[in-house]
């Protein structure tokens, strides 16, 4: 799997806290099958991260994770926030490109409330030909409450990043309901961990990769998407999905 949403680097932001847990998330990520994985340390007024340190802390935490013989890839990438981007110059925002790819940008969707520059913000990346990837729009209550809102940036050609862990119902009813409900609609293309710590169980893809119910639809979400995005890309089609084995997990949050 690909994991394009992580919080892997240490002393940047609310990540771990020093290197060692760094290697620690490493490990269990690639327990749990990750191959490829993007530092996406926050940018933002809280954490206002800036490429040169981002680039470094990179560097470290490959050089650690690379000695602890832990075998996984280890790229760059931010999560910027909307309000932040304006700030970033032309070349900031390249050295954030996801992945290393200065043309793909991970944006991140607020908890709360909507964000009126979406819309604005969006298609002026995609005019420089810059591709969006939204970051878990299914964990705010205006998406939970109106899925179709993320209709107009979807068909104008910006991607959709859910959290695993909304997938299969570890952050609960409400997230996990929106995030199948954008995936029916056609409104989300990726799963990532946005992982903070080493445990998988809070932020795994694996589990969230079998709660997909297909594994066809599983693999396209956290493999064939994000390696395409990644590569500048166009995805592959999506497989045809006939009836997700999804009931058991809803019934369980109690739908
Ligand atoms: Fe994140």
């Amino acid at each position: 799997m690909i994991d394009v949403h992580s919080h892997v680097l240490a002393a940047i932001d609310d990540g771990p806290d020093d290197v060692s847990g760094s290697v620690a998330m490493a490990r269990a990520m690639a327990a749990d099958g990750v191959r490829v994985v993007c530092a996406t340390p926050h940018v933002r007024d809280d954490w206002p991260t800036t490429p040169a340190l981002m680039e470094r802390r990179l560097e470290q935490v490959r050089a650690a994770v690379a000695e602890a013989g832990v075998e996984i890839e280890i790229r760059g990438g931010g999560e910027i926030a909307l309000d932040r981007l304006p700030e970033l110059t032309f070349d900031d925002r390249a050295r954030f490109g996801l992945g290393g790819n200065p043309r793909l940008l991970l944006l991140e969707f607020p908890y709360y409330g909507w964000p009126l520059e979406l819309g604005s913000v969006c298609s002026a990346l995609l005019r420089e030909r810059v591709v969006p990837v939204l970051a878990h729009p299914e964990r705010n209550a205006e998406v939970q409450a109106m899925p179709h809102r993320l209709e107009h940036v979807v068909h104008e050609g910006v991607f959709v990043q859910l959290t695993a862990a909304s997938v299969d119902g570890r952050l609960g009813r409400r997230a996990a309901e929106c995030a199948h409900e954008l995936l029916d609609l056609r409104l989300a293309h990726l799963i990532a961990s946005d992982a903070h710590a080493p445990e998988v169980r809070e932020a795994g893809m694996g589990a969230a990769a079998r709660a997909i119910g297909d594994d066809d639809f599983a693999h396209w979400l956290c493999e064939a998407v994000p390696a395409a995005l990644l590569a500048g890309e166009d995805p592959p089609p999506r497989p045809r999905v006939r009836h997700r084995r999804r009931r058991g997990l809803l019934r369980r949050l109690g739908r």
